[in-house]
């Protein structure tokens, strides 16, 4: 019996590209694992009315892990237009498969590394090695929403007298979105930054919030890192806020290191980081449990390029390497990492965003090559 089951979701346009590129490295390296095809993404919704079946989430509870390529959203009224005619009008309401993972499996934390490899014509600079931790199941993507909003909820909410304004507007224009935090999801997420920095010899963890406005949930995390970082002497906190730092990792993103944030600035902060590197097609990810794990690229589904192979599969290809680094297989990570880092390198072989007209399986199949000699050797 092989040593791990994988749950196999390619998800939707390039994802079914990233993710045969991702089985050529995979096999290349003879990762001793079983891969089982599960059903998600546009087309089981446009089916079904479902985006992740419930025989997928039973599925996965039987792997290990789940690696993911990409999934397309569209909204509302398009999402509505596309739904078989049986289904159509029956109130059903598309949402986002990747955030309904991450709140089933209790994924709290999203690990999104950000290095410049040398000779990626792309870098903005050079020297940035980021890390972001970003909490992945609280905030504004608990989905704790109302529009319009109901009277019971607007009366409860005039416990703060700031809340009586919105009343003038009348409540059927008024739509609320939450973002509500705990101390145990703030302190799990610090924690995990500390560690990281701790364990890889990590200068600083920078905290992105905005406490100065939201006072009570930035207020929260922020006491949280403070309290956090005494059991670190070594390794300072920083805290940022999220508009400032956007302008600071233009400005010097070599002075920052780990970045820690709640999860609507983690989604920003990380694209912004993605972007120093090279973007979209280097930005791998990991949704991490307690148990379970979902490892999938930041880069979305790119429709048009969907089935033409032409995009940059070095994001996926590191989220494989994430998903070895979570297994423990740390020698088939630093060996994937050094094949990336070396074909990168190399610049000979690469897609068209790095300036080169290789197909995304040629990009694997030349990342392959050299990940199939075991470490120190050749490559
Ligand atoms: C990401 C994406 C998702 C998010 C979308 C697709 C729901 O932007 O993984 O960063 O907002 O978390
Ligand atoms: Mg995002």
């Amino acid at each position: 019996m092989p040593k791990y089951k994988i749950a196999w979701m390619p998800g939707d346009g390039v994802g079914n590209d990233v993710m045969e590129a991702a089985r050529i490295v995979l096999d290349a390296m003879k990762f001793d694992a079983e891969y089982v095809p599960a059903d998600i993404g546009w087309k089981f919704w446009c089916e079904e009315g479902d985006p992740l079946p419930q025989r997928t989430i039973d599925l996965l509870k039987e792997t290990h892990c789940a690696l993911f390529g990409a999934i397309t959203s569209k909204p509302r009224d398009e999402a509505n237009d596309e739904l078989a005619p049986e289904l159509k009008n029956k109130g059903l309401v598309y949402f986002s498969p990747i955030v309904k993972l991450r709140q089933m499996f209790n994924l709290h934390t999203n690990l999104r590394p950000c290095r410049a490899y040398p000779g990626n014509p792309l870098n903005y600079r050079d020297d940035v090695d980021l890390v972001v931790f970003r909490e992945n199941t609280e905030g504004m993507y608990g989905g704790v929403e109302w529009f319009p909003l109901p009277e019971k909820i607007y009366e409860a909410m005039c416990d703060n007298p700031k809340m009586v304004k919105w009343k003038d507007k009348g409540l059927e224009n008024v739509a609320l979105s939450t973002r509500i935090m705990s101390k145990q999801g703030c302190e799990s997420i610090v924690r995990q930054a500390f560690e990281f920095a701790k364990t890889h010899g990590r200068k600083s963890v920078t905290l992105v919030e905005k406490p100065n406005v939201l006072r009570e949930t930035g207020g929260l995390i922020t006491r949280v890192a403070r309290e956090v970082a005494k059991d670190y002497p070594s390794i300072p906190l920083w805290e940022a806020n999220i508009d400032a730092i956007c302008m600071w990792m233009i400005k010097n993103p070599q002075d920052y290191d780990v970045l820690v944030a709640e999860n609507m600035f983690g989604d920003i902060i990380s694209d912004l980081c993605a972007g120093l590197v090279g973007g979209l097609g280097f930005a791998s990810a990991a949704n991490i449990g307690d148990e379970y794990a979902v490892f999938e690229p930041t880069h979305g589904s790119a429709p048009k390029y969907d089935g033409m192979y032409k995009v940059n599969p070095m994001a996926m290809l590191l989220t494989v390497k994430l998903m070895f680094d979570w297994l423990g297989e740390d020698d088939l990570a630093k060996r994937l990492d050094d094949a990336v880092a070396h074909v990168i390198r190399e610049k000979k072989v690469g897609t068209y965003d790095v300036g080169l007209s290789n197909t995304t399986l040629e990009v694997a199949e030349e990342i392959a090559r050299h990940a199939s000699t075991p470490a120190g050797v050749g490559a």
